[in-house]
């Protein structure tokens, strides 16, 4: 179904107790080779488990075998096949084209909400003209907004980052326009109780169309799309950390532009207090519709949706309960792992990933190492 069920993969392991296979030899570094089909994977993994077992690396057979290591590091994988390349009509990735002691200010074209009724908080899907500019992006780059006016010491505000929610060709595809994706932040002072309200995300959301904007960037290399149109794609989005996984998604299956033609797998896992705040539901549903054998679309309501347990619903309880299939597409070579929202949810998903892995006979720590080192795994969390 992924392409790899033809495929044969080699664990290598330490402290089994007793292999029983003459063909799994005992290496210098303590540690055994065990060649297992693509389709056996998960089953394999769990009887090295249960049989005292560490897996320490995974690698495809034929394909960057290790060399004799530590059994307790992992070797970076196949590393042709999983570095980032920047996008082929770009030499590099475009960064910090306007700076901010010389930004671009250009004109708002489109500023509508994205919380429906019942849901909570304001969110805004804000485009901006980016015509006369130098201004070019990739989808996973943020940018930078400077709100007009003076902080509290009489200084002109400082820039906020906002990931950017539309492709490199932008939501009416003539390579003109950018969008974000805005929660207003309001809150109550800790102190005073009065209701406060965010400086720049108040200004981006009631940004009125035609209204002038100031913008630095384009930033951040952290979390790009690989060119590879075979790859796999999971991605763990809380609230407008959904932002740069619009991008990723318009690109795979609503573009379809002649510079990239996905033919992999996306999986989208999105955690939100409420139905009515699934932003962008409509245009997701749609995709999965129009390409069930291609994206995949989980939610993780909060407030809606509750665990076997009773407990809230979370993105790192939809890793949990759908762990054998995460596990098994993340032991690929071309599977990249997103993750992007609030800062609380690293640790728990973190957690979760150590827990599961565990159980599957796996080193959470080393295969998370080994897959940042080779560009597969990528965390912008705020
Ligand atoms: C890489 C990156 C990407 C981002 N992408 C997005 C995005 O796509 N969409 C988006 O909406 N935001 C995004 N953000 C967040 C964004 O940059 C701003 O931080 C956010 O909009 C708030 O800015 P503000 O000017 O409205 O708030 P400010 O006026 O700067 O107020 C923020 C300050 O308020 C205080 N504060 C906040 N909450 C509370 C609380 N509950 N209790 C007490 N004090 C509090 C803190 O001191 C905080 O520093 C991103 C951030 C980063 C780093
Ligand atoms: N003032 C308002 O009206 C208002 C409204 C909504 C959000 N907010 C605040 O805005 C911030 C985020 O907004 P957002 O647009 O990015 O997201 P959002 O739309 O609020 O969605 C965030 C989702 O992540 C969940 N979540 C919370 N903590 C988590 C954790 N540690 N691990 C995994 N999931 C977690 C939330 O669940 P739960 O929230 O159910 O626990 C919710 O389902 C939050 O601080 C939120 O409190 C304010």
């Amino acid at each position: 179904m992924y392409g790899y069920s033809g495929r044969m993969f080699v664990y290598e392991v330490v402290g089994l107790q007793d292999s029983g296979d003459s063909n799994s030899p005992i290496r210098q570094s303590g540690s055994q080779r065990i060649t297992v089909p693509y389709n056996r994977m998960s089953a394999i993994a769990r009887s090295i488990k249960q049989r005292g077992g560490t897996i320490v690396s995974i690698t495809p057979l034929g394909e960057a075998s290790p060399t004799v290591q530590s059994p307790t590091t992992t070797p970076s994988p196949d590393a042709k096949s999983m570095i980032v390349h920047p996008p082929s009509n770009f030499e590099k990735v475009p960064v910090n084209t306007y700076k901010p002691k010389s930004p671009f200010v250009g004109k708002c074209t489109e500023n509508y909400p994205l919380v429906r009724e019942g849901g909570s908080g304001i969110v805004q899907h804000v485009t901006f003209d980016l015509s006369g500019s130098d201004l070019q992006y990739l989808e996973g780059q943020s940018i930078g907004i400077i709100p007009p006016g003076e902080d509290e010491k009489g200084k002109p505000h400082k820039l906020r980052l906002y990931s950017i929610a539309s492709t490199r060709h932008g939501d009416f595809e003539d390579n003109k326009t950018i969008s974000l994706c805005v929660r207003q932040l309001e809150y109550d002072h800790p102190e005073t109780g009065e209701r406060v309200y965010g400086v720049c995300s108040t200004h981006l959301c009631q940004l009125p169309v035609g209204s002038d904007v100031t913008i630095t960037g384009p930033v951040g290399k952290e979390m790009l799309l690989p060119d590879d149109e075979d790859a796999t794609v999971i991605m763990l989005a809380t609230g407008t950390g959904i932002a740069p996984f619009r991008a990723f998604l318009w690109r795979m299956f609503k573009e379809q532009h002649q510079d990239y033609k996905f033919k992999g797998r996306a999986w989208l896992i999105f955690g939100v207090p409420y139905d009515a705040n699934i932003l962008y539901k409509d245009d997701f549903e749609k995709m999965a519709q129009d390409y069930p054998d291609n994206f995949r679309l989980t939610y993780a309501i909060s407030r809606e949706q509750k665990t076997a347990e009773g407990g809230k619903v979370y993105v790192q309880s939809r890793v949990s309960e759908y762990a054998d299939e995460l596990f098994e597409l993340i032991q690929k070579p071309n599977t990249h792992v997103y993750m992007c929202g609030l800062k609380g949810m690293q640790p728990p998903i973190s957690e979760t990933f150590t827990q599961e892995a565990e159980k599957r006979g796996m080193n959470w720590d080393e295969m998370r190492k080994a897959m940042k080192k080779a560009h597969r795994w990528h965390v912008e969390v705020y």
